[in-house]
């Protein structure tokens, strides 16, 4: 499935995070767990998805190592995803690492059913701002698209969020036609309502989609150019903020919240991408959309030193692809699996 690059030679690091494109890499999303509590149709296949080992997870002590080790090549800004990461007991601990490290800025990316119990003690470990899936504000829908009774606990989850002050909050919602197109002006009034950021994602393809996922084709795809059409139907944006990271964002005139726009399909953001993951075995994955990955637990738990596996890092660096080749017209991917990698 992966190509495995473990034959690289371990070398003394040089003094940089540039990868092999001049692109500065400081941003590390780390998927904590490849375990979910929703079955979202178009991240788990129909017929069941097979999890890693529990002894294959990174450990609190492994990952506390690699964040340390990040941290001192240069990332400022941490993103704690999935799988669902509030599945780990350890989040808040590792939320205080990341804090204790210096990291400029820290985030999750959750689901939220389980977040409105366990949101305080995040916030007490330092988590100052969270991103929230959710793809629909209907009942039946959201029982048809995650397989769970949940949307009630993440609507909490996300009041929750603003009652504890966090800034931003943000809600990913993935725009699919047969799904919930019909629910961007519901979507619209929530960012209204609320000093939330609502982003509209466009479905990526992914290798999922090749073992029978529901739901998601080139069918189900809504490019953001139409997506944004039926925004302007309901409300006026103002200019465009300054653009910071993968969402074009606009402030409404009339109205607390934002709306935000994530194009990775019709109109992806490679040229300034920063951003490498980490899975929840502890492998580096420099592009969502490639095939290689870098395992690091291995040589961790070999006994590596700090300089070996911050080498291992670098080299991995320089096998960053340019750009991804996913569009409109070629909706594939062979080795995206989103609940492995966390988006
Ligand atoms: P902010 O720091 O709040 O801007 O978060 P974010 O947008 O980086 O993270 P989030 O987890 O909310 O991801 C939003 C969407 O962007 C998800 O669909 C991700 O899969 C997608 N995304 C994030 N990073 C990348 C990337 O490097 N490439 C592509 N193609 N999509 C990405
Ligand atoms: N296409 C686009 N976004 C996706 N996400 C999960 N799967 C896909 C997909 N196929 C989103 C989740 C989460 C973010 C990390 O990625 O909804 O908010
Ligand atoms: Fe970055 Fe690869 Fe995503 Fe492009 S596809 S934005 S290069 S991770």
């Amino acid at each position: 499935m992966y190509k495995n690059m473990n034959s690289l030679s371990f070398s003394p690091p040089a003094p940089t995070t540039l990868d092999g494109f001049k692109r500065r890499v400081s941003y590390l999303r780390v998927s904590l767990t490849d375990r979910c509590n929703l079955r979202c149709r178009y991240c788990m296949p129909l017929n069941g998805i097979e999890f890693f080992k529990k002894e294959e997870i990174l450990s609190l002590n492994e990952l506390k190592r690699l964040l340390r080790i990040f941290k001192s090549l240069g990332v400022t800004k941490i993103r704690f995803t999935g799988g669902e990461p509030l599945l780990r007991t350890d989040l808040p601990e590792i939320i205080r690492e990341a804090v204790l490290l210096g990291v400029e800025d820290i985030s999750l990316t959750t689901n939220a059913l389980l977040l409105f119990s366990q949101l305080e003690k995040c916030v007490a470990a330092g988590l100052k701002r969270i991103n929230i899936s959710l793809d629909t504000l209907r009942q039946d829908r959201f029982l048809k698209i995650t397989g769970v009774k949940g949307l009630e606990s993440v609507l909490n989850g996300i009041y929750r969020s603003l009652e504890l002050g966090l800034n931003p909050v943000k809600i990913n919602v993935v725009v699919m036609r047969e799904w919930n197109l019909d629910e961007i002006p519901d979507f619209v009034r929530l960012a209204q309502e609320s000093p939330l950021e609502v982003r509209f994602l466009e479905l990526m393809p992914t290798a999922n989609n090749f073992e029978g996922t529901a739901g998601v084709s080139l069918d189900s795809f809504v490019p953001i150019a139409e997506i944004k059409d039926c925004v302007k139907k309901v409300v006026v944006l103002n200019k465009e903020e300054e653009y910071l990271g993968v969402a074009k964002v606009f402030s409404l005139v009339n109205g607390k919240g934002k709306i935000g726009f994530i194009s990775p399909v019709s109109n992806h953001f490679c040229e300034s991408c920063n951003r490498i993951r980490l899975t929840a075995r502890g492998e580096l994955k420099s592009c969502l959309h490639g095939s290689d990955l870098i395992d690091l637990r291995t040589p961790l738990k070999a006994g590596a030193s700090d300089q070996e596996i911050s080498s291992l890092i670098q080299q991995a660096l320089l096998f960053k692809p340019e750009e991804h080749f996913i569009r409109p017209t070629h909706f594939q991917s062979q080795s995206l699996r989103m609940s492995q990698v966390g988006g």
